[in-house]
């Protein structure tokens, strides 16, 4: 059997970029786009050294750009000096943007507070000065288990200023997964609330902190500095525990930057993985924000009067890249929301759009297809119903994003005038990678386009040699990038294994795979773990959701193989429609229209042989779909896996019709 992907779905549509989206854009128009993927084709050096050189302010210039000879340690930038918080914030309040509102926060029961890039600075260096009257500074690590807020922003910028590494660790853990954290990363400060509001609803934070130090070798922590959110009454202990506002008023509103070499590690952050122990991926500091700053500028094309809105968590690689540090360094305005986007209605994020007159809009596709579904169930809550005018682009994030629901996106959200970035990266690659410019690229429903200037993506088979265009294979990219990983926290013989596997020439392997249309976009196809092997044809699981998605009452769909003895394979999709969940004759005859459906989109051989309806779908708290659970129950078996990491664990019952 062949290595490579058989494709099956075409898309047609193209969306070229509007006038409008042209005119003034960061990069307008394919020509400028070329110009730059040229230039870092003939000197990919020269290139980076360049940006770096342009983008960043150095308190140390470089003198050396790239160091191959440890690869694939690479090293950037290696002797240059400088400090990520000066770059995000004092380059700001030098510029005459002092006064510029850095971020307007909305608590999850409506209120707002906004804080301008000036008074952001001031908090900033207030806390820094707090961490460095307990004794912390450059080298040591800290954890930051905060809500969505102003304080968790400031407090990672706090933690850059003076150079140390910080790892978030995303407030819907439990202790346990923050005890792993902590251990893991021998973090000795902790940053945590006494509770977080969700949807109405507090969630305290602090006592899972409380839990994990009690646990084996949490007695390396020396202090919990705790954020007041809420005001509810937590456990306290004097000697270690300090409040974040008492700490702070005693603090003055200088402190400088410390300097720090480009490859210092910023952060390092947790990727729950399918499988095995979650792996800390470490970051450094100036190859990360040099391309952080530059994609929020290309990407989103960041414009002065922007209000710029991405609904991730700081928790997650979204959340720092394009909210913490990108967004800040780019000088943008920002959003900021604690909540959750069902409350208290299914139209909160359009409400919030018009509220705060968002230009730039990045969410995911669970997000968008849930509100289809929502908007479907309560049309109080269609987007249609709110006044969106402000939107000038839309992004995508996360996983692919079927192609019906990019339509929906674009013409329902983004009322047909605004270009959608549908982004592709991870949490190892630190930004954007393949992406459309939106005053350039033609976009197509479903399609990530193509690789941002200066990343040589590529697609191979299993001996790492080039696929032709129309087939699918393992995404690659060829040359090392300045943002890219620097290692797996503590385990240097993990990160080979995963991202360098020796078969692909040194190649970092993403684990994803995709093709390249006869145009040559890229379409992912699902992560390598999820290929379908059905009749001597290896399916990317992505084109078949699509075609569930497509039809006009579907929300929601996932597919995985069972084992079968003729096929290899088969197909089992787990389907959620946008109105009531099916059952019994209602629920079989609408299993033929789908798989005639299926059929008649894609082609016969990738018809669902089980069709199984729910309401929901198992994703990880980041919103992923958990393919390999849905594995479980399309096999007949129990679930004996580890749930814990699940968002909706009791979501696995309701599938037992098979259809
Ligand atoms: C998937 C999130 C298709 C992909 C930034 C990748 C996507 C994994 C897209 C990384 C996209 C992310 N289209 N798939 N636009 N964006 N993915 O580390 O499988 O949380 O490998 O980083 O998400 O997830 P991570």
């Amino acid at each position: 059997m062949s290595s490579t992907i058989d494709s099956i779905l075409v898309e047609d549509r193209v969306f070229p970029p509007s006038r409008a989206a042209v005119e003034g854009a960061a990069v307008p128009g394919m020509a400028s786009y070329k110009a730059l993927c040229d230039e870092a084709e003939r000197d990919p050096e020269g290139f980076w050294g360049r940006l770096a050189s342009e983008h960043l302010r150095w308190r140390k210039p470089f003198t050396r750009i790239l160091d191959e000879s440890r690869a694939p340690f690479y090293t950037w930038f290696e002797d240059g000096e400088l400090n990520v918080s000066e770059n995000c914030l004092d380059v700001h309040l030098e510029n005459g943007n002092a006064d510029k509102t850095a971020i307007i926060f909305e608590a999850d029961d409506g209120t707002v507070e906004s804080i301008s890039y000036r008074r952001l600075h001031a908090r900033v260096c207030r806390i820094a000065n707090g961490m460095k009257s307990l004794g912390y500074g450059k080298g040591d690590r800290a954890i930051i288990y905060l809500p969505m807020s102003i304080e968790a922003i400031a407090t990672m910028q706090a933690c850059a200023r003076l150079g140390v590494t910080h790892s978030v660790v995303f407030g819907g853990f439990s202790s346990r997964s923050l005890h792993q954290r902590i251990v893991d990363v021998g973090a000795t400060l902790v940053f945590t609330a006494d509770a977080q509001l969700r949807g109405g609803r507090p969630i305290a934070l602090k006592p899972a902190v409380d839990e994990a130090l009690a646990g084996e070798g949490g007695e390396i922590v020396r202090k919990v500095i705790v954020y007041k959110r809420s005001g509810a009454d937590v456990a306290w202990d004097d000697g270690r525990d300090v409040w974040l506002h008492e700490l702070e008023a005693a603090q003055s509103d200088i402190c400088e930057p410390v300097a720090v070499e480009s490859e210092h590690p910023l952060f390092i952050l947790y990727t729950s993985g399918s499988t095995g122990k979650p792996k800390g991926v470490q970051h450094s500091s100036a190859g990360y924000l040099l391309w952080a700053s530059l994609t929020s500028q290309w990407v989103f094309d960041a414009r002065p009067g922007d209000v710029f809105w991405c609904t991730a968590d700081v928790g997650w690689v979204t959340g720092h890249t394009y909210i913490a540090y990108g967004t800040l360094a780019a000088g943008m305005t920002q959003v900021v929301f604690e909540g959750v986007p069902t409350y208290p209605d299914a139209g909160r994020f359009w409400e919030m759009i018009q509220r705060h007159k968002v230009s730039v809009f990045y969410t995911a596709p669970t997000a968008i297809r849930s509100l289809i579904k929502a908007a479907q169930a309560s049309p109080d809550t269609h987007p249609r119903r709110y006044d969106l005018s402000s939107l000038r682009l839309l992004g995508s994030v996360g996983e692919p994003i079927n192609p019906e629901a990019w339509i929906w996106y674009y013409n329902n959200v983004g009322n047909g005038r605004c270009p959608i970035v549908d982004t592709w990266w991870q949490t190892e690659t630190g930004g954007h990678i393949l992406a459309p410019l939106p005053g350039a690229t033609p976009l197509k429903p479903g399609s990530c386009t193509f690789a941002l200037p200066g990343i040589s993506a590529g697609i191979v088979n299993e001996a790492g040699e080039d696929i032709p265009n129309g087939r699918g294979g393992y995404l690659v990219i060829k040359r090392p990038w300045p943002a890219m990983i620097r290692n797996v926290w503590g385990d240097s013989k993990r990160f080979k294994d995963s991202y360098f596997p020796p078969e692909l020439k040194g190649y970092y392997m993403a684990g994803d795979n995709a093709q390249r249309d006869s145009d040559g976009y890229y379409w992912i196809m699902g992560r390598t773990d999820d290929v379908l092997s059905i009749s001597g044809h290896r399916l990317g699981g992505t084109e078949i959701e699509s075609a569930l998605v497509a039809h006009e009452l579907v929300a929601e769909a996932a597919v995985v193989g069972r084992p079968d003895a003729t096929t290899g394979e088969a197909i089992v999709a787990f389907v959620i429609l946008k109105g009531r969940t099916p059952e019994g004759p209602q629920a079989e005859a609408l299993a033929r229209e789908l798989r005639d459906w299926v059929a008649s989109e894609v082609g016969p051989i990738a018809k669902p042989r089980d069709i199984r309806f729910g309401n929901n779908l198992p994703k990880t708290r980041s919103g992923k779909i958990l393919r390999r659970l849905l594995r479980v129950v399309a096999e007949g078996q129990e679930v004996t896996q580890d749930v814990s990491t699940l968002e909706n664990p009791d979501v696995l019952k309701q599938f037992s019709g098979v259809y």
